[in-house]
């Protein structure tokens, strides 16, 4: 696919073992919630793309809302003051929500995410991410479902994005140093 091949230095996963990843994640949702009534939650922007891989491969219904947050500034320290762009739908009141991700890097986010959905009362809140840093592991929230560990380098691709730009490319991996030049 050409548009992976012109901007990435190193490919670290290709659409098929993100497809094969997916799937067995897919089983492990499908094992867990079985008989339950099961809302994913996607976070625009990155986590479009494995939403629709993911909630395609499960084989039961599910129903989807998204969330838009947004990080307080821009500055070098982040605060983990998150504001919500586009809050969801759907009333959690009493449901299985599954959050799904594209990455998990320092964990601001997420953390943030899942204590403001705690309080609404839900069944319960899982998260599912596609990708996770080093550095998430210091995050006080459990993550249910990894699709790859990695190395804490920047990558784009399936959803994840550098200046909106890469993330409609099929696979993940490290942009070629031309990019930033
Ligand atoms: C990226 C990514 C995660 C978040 C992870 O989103 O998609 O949502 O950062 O970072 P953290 O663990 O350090 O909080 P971003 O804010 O770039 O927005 P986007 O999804 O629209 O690209
Ligand atoms: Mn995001
Ligand atoms: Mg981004």
């Amino acid at each position: 696919h050409i548009t992976d091949d012109l901007d990435l230095e190193k490919t670290l996963f290709s659409e098929d073992e993100i497809r094969n990843r997916l799937g067995e994640l897919a089983k492990r949702i499908e094992s867990d919630y079985d008989g339950e009534d099961l809302l994913l939650v996607g976070v625009l922007k990155g986590a479009v793309m494995v939403m629709a891989d993911l909630a395609r491969t499960l084989d039961r219904h599910v129903e989807m809302d998204w969330m838009a947050i947004s990080s307080y500034g821009s500055g070098t320290t982040s605060s983990g003051v998150v504001r919500i762009l586009k809050d969801l739908d759907a009333d959690i009141t009493g449901r299985h929500v599954l959050v799904v991700e594209d990455i998990i890097d320092t964990g601001l986010t997420l953390s943030w995410l899942i204590s403001n959905l705690r309080s609404r009362g839900p069944a319960s809140v899982e998260i599912c991410t596609l990708l996770r840093k080093p550095d998430a592991q210091k995050m006080s929230v459990d993550v249910r479902y990894v699709g790859f560990d990695i190395a804490n380098e920047f990558v784009v691709g399936y959803g994840l994005d550098y200046a909106e730009k890469y993330r409609n490319l099929r696979s993940i991996g490290t942009l070629a140093p031309h990019v930033y030049s």
